[in-house]
């Protein structure tokens, strides 16, 4: 079947929001298809370069943000916070793991929401369940809740200005190696991996003069000086991503200039879905989220349908089982890929498969049951003898109570102080610290192949 931008429409689409308004959609949408794309075909193309490095054993990625971002939560402190802990865990697991690390937000445009029931009953009254804020309102009130094609336009905007200071953060100074010491303000500095942290900081700057001292200065190797940072989320509402997929001038591809990675989610994945449809025909790097359903034959079928050519870099796939099932489910999916052949990117995301429900009503993460799933994940691939690419992650580089446990020891009873995410509970950045001196300790353990890793400094 040929493909084009809108051959997703013949097809079932699962996670559908219904629009009162047939035409207000329609014309919101043909609004975007004018708008200019937010990121450019060659960046989407660096992207999967650096992600086939992933694929081959050569880097790791990292990525993570917000669960689900927020018209109410749009602030520049929000932003910057995000990206100086994920720029902070990067430099854990490039020093520490000795690896070329891949940075990737779930951020600037990461909107819709899956959902598991199409709509929620409270005290007897029914409404359309919350998909995101590029869909509807989360109040539990009729109006909020019906989907409004004007939000897709706000959040087109929110995303625009996202990327933008992410840019000017990336390229403009501030993620310099030599502000390394400078990422770790406030509440992180007294946290036990904030200690951790500033010593490895002390360590890379020591480094960085020695560099100095044999010539190597920002001006001979100016990548001392910015970062490449990219963008993602899930594509999952698609008459936004297809007003936003263009031809790229110069190749004549097709791609989806909303992000420069999508994925596609653990229930939007059929095979016979829009979600499938829509994703084989750009060109952008993709992700598939793949849970305890995921049978071997269907995971070679997504393989063939989203990847023909076997191209690496091309596709990721972020395993997400639960830390007890880990065992069940990961050795069967790799050895299906190792015995046909397949490239691709090996993502671990210890988020959504560990999420419960606290004594107190609050969902949450144990922080100890993330941890598991990402050191179980580590295991398998080194058992297998294959390469743990990537971690995929719900964090925020605010101090929030969502998940419990940490250095912190965040309890149920704690999780009401800070509790501000619109969707699933995030680390908060102590924790998303802590985790990346395991993620190190994980890549150094495959790299030098020893059993007991040497603890990173
Ligand atoms: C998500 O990443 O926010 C998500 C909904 O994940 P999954 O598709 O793995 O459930
Ligand atoms: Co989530």
């Amino acid at each position: 079947m040929t493909w084009t931008p809108a051959s997703w429409r013949s097809k079932k689409v699962a996670q559908v929001p219904v629009y009162q308004d047939g035409e207000a959609l329609t014309r919101a949408e043909l609004r975007l298809k004018s708008y200019p794309p937010l990121v450019f075909a060659g960046e989407a193309r660096n992207l999967k370069r650096s992600l086939a490095d992933v694929a081959e054993g050569k880097a790791f990625l990292l990525q993570g943000g917000d669960c689900a971002e927020s018209f109410a939560e749009f602030h520049p402190d929000n932003i910057r916070d995000t990206f100086r802990v994920i720029l902070q865990m990067a430099v854990v697991l490039t020093f520490a793991g000795a690896m070329p690390v891949v940075k990737v937000g779930r951020i600037a445009g990461q909107f819709a929401k899956p959902r598991s029931s199409d709509t929620e009953i409270i005290d007897g009254i029914e409404l359309p369940s919350y998909r995101g804020d590029i869909i509807n309102a989360s109040p539990f009130e009729k109006l909020a809740r019906e989907p409004d094609p004007e939000r897709m336009i706000q959040a087109y905007g929110q995303a625009a200005s996202t990327l933008n200071l992410l840019r000017a953060f990336a390229q403009g100074g501030y993620a310099d190696l030599h502000n390394v010491h400078r990422w770790n303000l406030g509440f992180i500095a007294g946290s036990p991996s904030g200690e951790r942290y500033r010593a490895l900081a002390g360590r890379i700057s020591e480094t960085l003069e020695f560099m100095e001292a044999c010539g190597i200065t920002p001006d001979s190797a100016p990548q001392l000086r910015t970062t490449d940072f990219y963008t993602s989320h899930e594509a999952l509402l698609l008459g936004y991503e297809q007003a936003m997929t263009r031809i790229d001038s110069t190749t004549g591809d097709w791609y989806d200039c909303s992000a420069h990675l999508v994925w596609i989610g653990d229930r939007t994945r059929q095979l016979d879905g829009a979600h499938i449809e829509f994703a084989r025909g750009i060109k952008n790097p993709l992700a598939v989220k793949c849970g305890p359903g995921l049978s071997n034959d269907d995971l070679i079928r997504i393989c063939d349908v989203l990847n023909p050519g076997n191209e690496p870099g091309r596709l990721t796939l972020i395993t997400r089982f639960g830390a007890d099932k880990v065992e069940e489910h990961l050795p069967r999916l790799i050895r299906t890929i190792k015995r046909e052949g397949r490239k691709v990117v090996w993502s671990c995301d210890p988020m959504h498969g560990n999420t419960i429900k606290a004594s107190t009503g609050f969902k949450t993460r144990p922080f100890d049951q993330v941890m598991k799933e990402v050191e179980a994940f580590f295991v398998v691939h080194r058992a297998e003898g294959t390469h743990a690419g990537a971690v995929h992650l719900e964090l925020t580089g605010q101090n929030v109570t969502e998940c419990t446990g940490g250095a912190a020891a965040i309890t149920d009873a704690d999780l009401s102080s800070r509790y501000h995410t619109h969707c699933d509970p995030r680390l908060n950045a102590n924790q998303a610290l802590e985790l990346a001196f395991l993620v190190a300790e994980g890549i150094r353990a495959e790299r030098f192949k020893t059993q007991r890793p040497a603890a990173a400094q």
